[in-house]
């Protein structure tokens, strides 16, 4: 951001006239003597357990064993007094003995890339599998001054240079080994694999086998090839990885001048140029004027099984086409599967998907649960209500499931879906049926539709115009039955600076000058019910941002609404992935492209080049996390 953007942000946040919501918002989350319930303004009821709850946390003590750090702008990881930092994994660590150490000056070669832990780790999970540890690890994309910074202007030079890149997407199978207390990368295991925008996955649900899925290279419209901008995850009951295709769109292009890009991908965000990948130089399954199918076979959450390196990766299209963030899966009390997740776009909807099977937990056959069901998109009231509204033939217009599982968004569209700010993870408390989803942040609220026109209204969930900080909303199921279509919601914090700011901008009342934060994004929680809050948001440390550091992970308690910072990343980072080691006593944590702008060189520092990694965080004395 440069710097008259900053002090136009900062005027119109302090300066404008607030808005009849800024108002409500202030009354609600701000008051300090509130009852539980809802309490009216305006005529607009809003939720209040959050600003009730959060007050009382304040009165007492923090119930957090670990002493709260500051806000930091340097170059490393940071974490409280009593705990550790060592790395797992970097990108471009070779997986087997057969490949190349990773090497500064080049930053390897396509061959080398394809052996090696991938760029930009986001999503993340652990499988303890006949004795061994595997971690699993999304790589989503790559940053031109890291991949290609041994390059003039960061450019790629050869098709090599190109398919480096490519080969630092997708997702990375490892097996992890500890010893003497570190966790490390096991080279040559029998798990080890890359799965790459190159590797073989078959298609499933509804779309499979539909003449918009098929190409001139897959006639069937039922084998893929890869999977790429792998975003967050999800693991299904039955131990499989679910791996969440984001930005999709970026990677494709066309050289005609005059190509006309279909509304249908439009909505998708694909336009004729990429976003600097070049992926169409050479594959042309990227070319969108001569292969425009090949984009709708990308935008799922892909099934990946890694206790079984022979398998073959699924797509499920039974989960909709969208920018995945994450797939939350539940099994309901009535053994209904259902995964809830988000669409990463300014004013794209939340979702549910209801397997019109049941779980078995005694069948090794659960997979096809994922491929039939129903697909619903939310709608938020301003009373604190909610619904969810089924996507159908009937109510979207749609011709067939097939075209919905296509089109997902313009379903979305059709049947009034509430436009959100931009939903990021959602994470499901395990200690009662309530789920949490990140709105990471969305400048276009109240300004502009989203890309199919729906309106961005300054209300809901939503409640900020312009809003560059972003909010925690949380929902009950009715009855505790995830397949209800009934639901009621609040908002768990709104995300801001109240050192900038003394209206909404500032936050809810569980921010303060200690933890303060902008734009959440990966949530998850822990076996005793702690959400743990990462931010991917502007680390400029300036203006509207200004007090706030890098990017950082924060621990909340949903009872108490109490919010503490717990680990800074280092320089132009964002935290990006967790997940736990089988003892619960180390926390693995993916510190994403750190020095992506050039400014940082962690994790071996000096001129080094910065190098995206998944760090163990861990207690020196052995204990519990927290
Ligand atoms: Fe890949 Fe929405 O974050
Ligand atoms: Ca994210
Ligand atoms: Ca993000």
């Amino acid at each position: 951001m440069n710097k008259s953007s900053e002090k136009k942000e900062l005027r119109s946040s302090n300066g404008s006239p607030r808005s009849d919501f800024d108002i409500l918002v202030e009354n609600s989350i701000y008051r300090r003597d509130f009852i539980h319930g809802i309490i009216t303004f305006g005529g607009i009821a809003f939720l209040t357990n959050c600003a009730e709850t959060s007050e009382s946390s304040k009165k007492n003590s923090s119930k957090f064993t670990f002493k709260q750090i500051k806000a930091s702008t340097a170059d490393t990881v940071t974490v409280p007094e009593g705990y550790k930092v060592d790395v797992v994994v970097s990108w471009g660590d070779p997986l087997w003995t057969k490949a190349p150490e990773f090497d500064p000056v080049t930053r390897g070669t396509a061959l080398s890339q394809e052996l090696a832990f991938g760029d930009n780790n986001d999503g993340q999970d652990i499988f303890h599998h006949s004795g061994h540890v595997i971690l699993v690890v999304n790589n989503e994309t790559t940053n031109r001054k890291i991949i290609w910074g041994n390059r003039p202007d960061s450019k790629p030079v050869t098709s090599d240079d190109i398919k480096k890149g490519m080969m630092a997407h997708g997702v990375t199978i490892m097996e992890i080994k500890s010893s003497n207390g570190k966790w490390g990368l096991l080279k040559d295991s029998p798990y080890n694999r890359r799965i790459t925008p190159e590797t073989k996955m078959l298609i499933t649900g509804p779309a499979a086998a539909h003449s918009l899925m098929k190409t001139a290279e897959d006639p069937t419209g039922t084998i893929a090839k890869g999977t790429w901008n792998n975003c967050g995850s999800g693991r299904t009951p039955w131990g499989t990885y679910l791996t969440c295709e984001e930005n999709f769109h970026k990677y494709f292009s066309s050289k005609k001048k005059n190509h006309k890009v279909p509304e249908n991908l439009r909505r998708y965000g694909i336009r004729r140029r990429d976003k600097g990948y070049k992926w169409a130089d050479i594959d042309e399954r990227f070319d969108i004027a001569k292969n425009p199918n090949e984009a709708n076979r990308v935008g799922y959450v892909v099934e990946i099984d890694p206790t079984n390196p022979k398998s073959i990766p699924r797509k499920l299209t039974a989960l909709g086409r969208l920018q995945h963030e994450n797939a939350e899966v539940v099994v309901n009390k009535d053994g209904h599967l259902v995964v809830y997740m988000g669409d990463d776009e300014r004013g794209e909807f939340i979702y549910r998907f209801i397997s019109e099977g049941k779980y078995n937990p005694n069948s090794a056959k659960n997979s096809f649960l994922l491929e039939k069901g129903f697909l619903f998109a939310a709608k938020f009231n301003v009373d604190g209500s909610g619904k969810w509204l089924p996507l159908t033939p009937k109510t979207t217009g749609f011709a067939s499931e097939a075209e919905i599982c296509i089109n997902t968004r313009q379903a979305g569209s059709a049947v009034g879906a509430t436009t959100m700010d931009r939903p990021e993870w959602i994470a499901l408390n395990p200690t009662k049926p309530e789920l949490y989803c990140a709105l990471t942040n969305n400048k276009g609220r109240g300004l502009k539709p989203n890309e199919g026109g729906d309106t961005t209204p300054v209300i809901g969930p939503n409640p900020r115009k312009r809003n560059e900080y972003g909010q925690i909303v949380r929902w009950w199921p009715k009855n505790a039955d995830h397949t209800s279509d009934d639901f009621t919601w609040d908002l768990f914090v709104l995300a801001g600076n109240p050192v900038v700011h003394n209206n909404s901008f500032a936050g809810s009342s569980n921010i303060d000058r200690g933890n303060m934060f902008n734009s959440p994004d990966g949530i998850k929680f822990d076996q005793s019910g702690h959400l743990w809050i990462q931010t991917d948001g502007n680390y400029s440390n300036k203006g509207a941002f200004r007090g706030q550091g890098n990017n950082q992970m924060l621990v909340g308690d949903p009872k108490t609404g109490e919010i503490a910072r717990f680990l800074v990343g280092p320089k132009e980072c964002s935290i990006s992935g967790l997940s736990w080691s089988p003892d619960r006593r180390s926390m693995f944590v993916g510190i994403q492209n750190p020095g992506k702008r050039g400014g940082g060189h962690w994790p071996e520092g000096g001129t080094s080049v910065a190098r995206s990694s998944i760090i163990a965080v861990s207690r020196i004395d052995r204990g519990k996390i927290i």
